[in-house]
Formats: structure tokens, sequence, C-alpha cells
């Protein structure tokens, strides 16, 4: 059977995961989110103490990371080498390493196919930087979410100071700006808009407004519920 699949990307703090994570669960689909797979290798990479900018020794160590996937009461969870790390890749320094170690083709061939091979056996929504335009090239509902770079450090900055950390806001927004330009201008798979995604901009739209809008287009697209 063909599986129904919903692409949204877009850059750092705009909201992906918040949305993707509760439109899957109004349409019943698994939510994938890619950005913890990065995660996850970042955290690998970064315990071993490697140089992001040593290339030959990130896409060797690569192999030895076996990132998984699981779903425990609806919620996805991440698996480094058999330990659940999902707790653990939430912080800036993780971000920032998978930002910089993604850039590497043999770290994307390993989570690209992981990927597709969960769309292939599951209805999902899946965030990331390249899902509409490599990931799932053929994805009926393609989103690309994006906000301004004030509000987008203004967001993260808010939750942030919800769990605690204590953080200033102008180096947020100086990390978001970095991270854009790097996930942006890299050679594989860089982040940009599919000619056929819709362009979602929520800086002036509620998180309600944005999932309305991303399950009217599956239905356009001829989703049944
Ligand atoms: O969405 P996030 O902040 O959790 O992603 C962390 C980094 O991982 C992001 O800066 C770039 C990389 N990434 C990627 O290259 N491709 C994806 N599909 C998802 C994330």
């Amino acid at each position: 059977m063909k599986h129904f699949s919903i692409a949204i990307d877009g850059p750092a703090g705009a909201g992906k995961s918040t949305i993707a994570k509760e439109a899957g669960r109004r349409l019943g689909f698994i939510y994938v989110d890619t950005g913890a797979m990065y995660r996850a290798m970042a955290l690998y990479l970064l315990r071993l103490g490697l140089d992001p900018k040593d290339q030959q020794a990130v896409e060797e160590a690569c192999k030895g990371a076996q990132i998984t996937l699981t779903y425990e009461e609806g919620l996805q969870q991440v698996y480094l080498n058999g330990e659940n790390v999902s707790g653990l890749i939430r912080t800036e320094e993780v971000g920032n390493m998978a930002s910089a170690t993604s850039v590497y083709m043999a770290v994307r061939r390993k989570l690209v196919q992981l990927q597709q091979e969960l769309a292939a056996r599951e209805n999902v929504i899946m965030d990331g930087r390249d899902i509409g335009t490599c990931v799932l090239p053929e994805a009926p509902v393609k989103i690309y979410l994006t906000a301004s770079v004030e509000v987008r450090a203004r967001r993260r900055f808010n939750e942030l100071r919800e769990k605690g950390v204590s953080c200033e806001i102008d180096e947020i927004e100086a990390d978001i700006i970095a991270r854009d330009r790097q996930d942006m201008n890299r050679e594989h798979s860089p982040l940009r808009q599919a000619e056929d995604a819709v362009l979602i901009d929520s800086s002036y739209m509620t998180i309600e407004e944005v999932i309305q809008a991303i399950i009217n287009e599956a239905e356009k697209k001829g989703l049944k519920r």
C-alpha cells in the first residue's frame, strides 16, 4: 500500500516540530523529527571529541553510530547504539554540531536511508531541511515553514527560559543566523524551498492557524479522513 507523506522544511526555530507533532497527532500520522537523528549523530561525534571540520574523521566515525527511532506512547524516542538519548540532544552545543556535521555526504546518506524506510512503512509527517527536495521528493504535501529571524530568536529564547536555561537573546539570534547560513549554503542537500512546496511564514500566525493550513493542504491533495 502506498502511504501518504507530508514534508515540512524550514530554518531553525521556525516551529516545525511543534506544528508537525500536533498535525501528526490529529491526522494519525507518525511524526518523524529528522533533526533529532542528526543531533544523535552529533552527540556521538562530540563524545568522541572530534573536530567537525575534520571531514575524514567524521565520515569514518559516523559508521559506528547506530541510530534508531521508536515510538513510545506516541512520542518519538531516539536511540544511539542502544541508549535512549532523547533527553540529551536538545542543547545548543549538540544543535551546532549537528549543523556542522550534517554537511557531509556519509552522514546524510545513512540517515536519509532510514528516513525513506520509515516513510515507506507508515503515513508520516516528517520535518527537516531537505525532506521535500531530497528525502521524499514525491510527497504530495510539501510545506516550507519559516518566520523572521527576530521572531524565531524570540521563540527560542522563551522556550529556553521556560526550561530554566539562562541565555541572551542576542546570542540566540546570532546562532540562528549562523545556522541558517550553514544549512542554506552547504554543498549537499542545502535548505531551500522545493519548487512545489507551499510557503508558510508563521511570523504573525498562531500555531493553530499553521496546523489548519497544513491539514487543509493535505485534504486538498486527496487525504481522506
Ligand atoms: O531541526 P534541528 O535544529 O533539530 O536540526 C539540527 C541540524 O541538523 C540542522 O541545523 C541541520 C541538520 N539537519 C539536516 O541537515 N537535515 C535535516 N533533514 C534535519 C536536520
